[in-house]
């Protein structure tokens, strides 16, 4: 089975790739872009986006959206975690988070498929972690240098892509979506 992965983020296209490899579906990367409505819900933008790219395309896509919830901003990026991320980066972040002693915070990823035969597939994956004090580690993408996930003491950045995957997010909503994909192709 063949999936296009509509994303220009070559860090989650990987990070995906891994996981659905392991289940014999093969991923491809499609470069479009679809209009991200405003609504405070990531499953909101994925159905919405599904929508959208089904009309254009027509054929098997999988889509991811994602945010960074920091509990001590009131759940902050959050849905504005891609507009954040550009205008102030992780240090703008390690900027707002100075002198707050309550550090925890939360990856969400929201992942959504669509297909020919109508099947329309959301499924959701988090991780709570911290926001450190400073960045540290060169892998990744995005916030990774600035979080790490609960039962480690490396941020997403230091870890190996599998070791990322296995805590992740991501990671989570795509093994299942892996999973799901596998019994439809039965
Ligand atoms: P979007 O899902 O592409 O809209 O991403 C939202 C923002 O969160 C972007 O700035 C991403 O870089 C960031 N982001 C999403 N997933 C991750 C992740 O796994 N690690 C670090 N940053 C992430």
């Amino acid at each position: 089975m063949k999936v296009k992965f509509v994303t220009g983020n070559m860090g989650k296209f990987a990070e995906v790739s891994a996981i659905f490899a392991e289940q014999g579906i093969e991923l491809e990367r499609l470069e479009d872009e679809y209009p991200e409505i405003q609504s405070d819900r990531l499953e909101d933008v994925v159905d919405w986006g599904l929508d959208w790219l089904w009309e254009r395309h027509k054929q098997p896509i999988i889509i991811d959206d994602s945010g960074l919830f920091i509990k001590g901003l009131g759940g902050f990026p959050g849905v504005f975690s891609a507009y954040v991320f550009k205008n102030i980066g992780c240090a703008g972040i390690l900027k707002l988070l100075d002198g707050l002693d309550d550090r925890e915070a939360e990856f969400m990823c929201c992942a959504g498929y669509a297909d020919e035969a109508g099947n329309k597939v959301v499924v959701f994956g988090c991780v709570e972690g911290q926001i450190i004090r400073r960045e540290m580690g060169t892998g990744g993408f995005g916030y990774d240098p600035i979080f790490v996930p609960a039962g480690e003491e490396r941020t997403f950045a230091q870890l190996s892509l599998e070791e990322k995957n296995s805590h992740s997010h991501r990671g989570k909503a795509f093994r299942k979506l892996a999973q799901v994909l596998s019994k439809l192709m039965e």
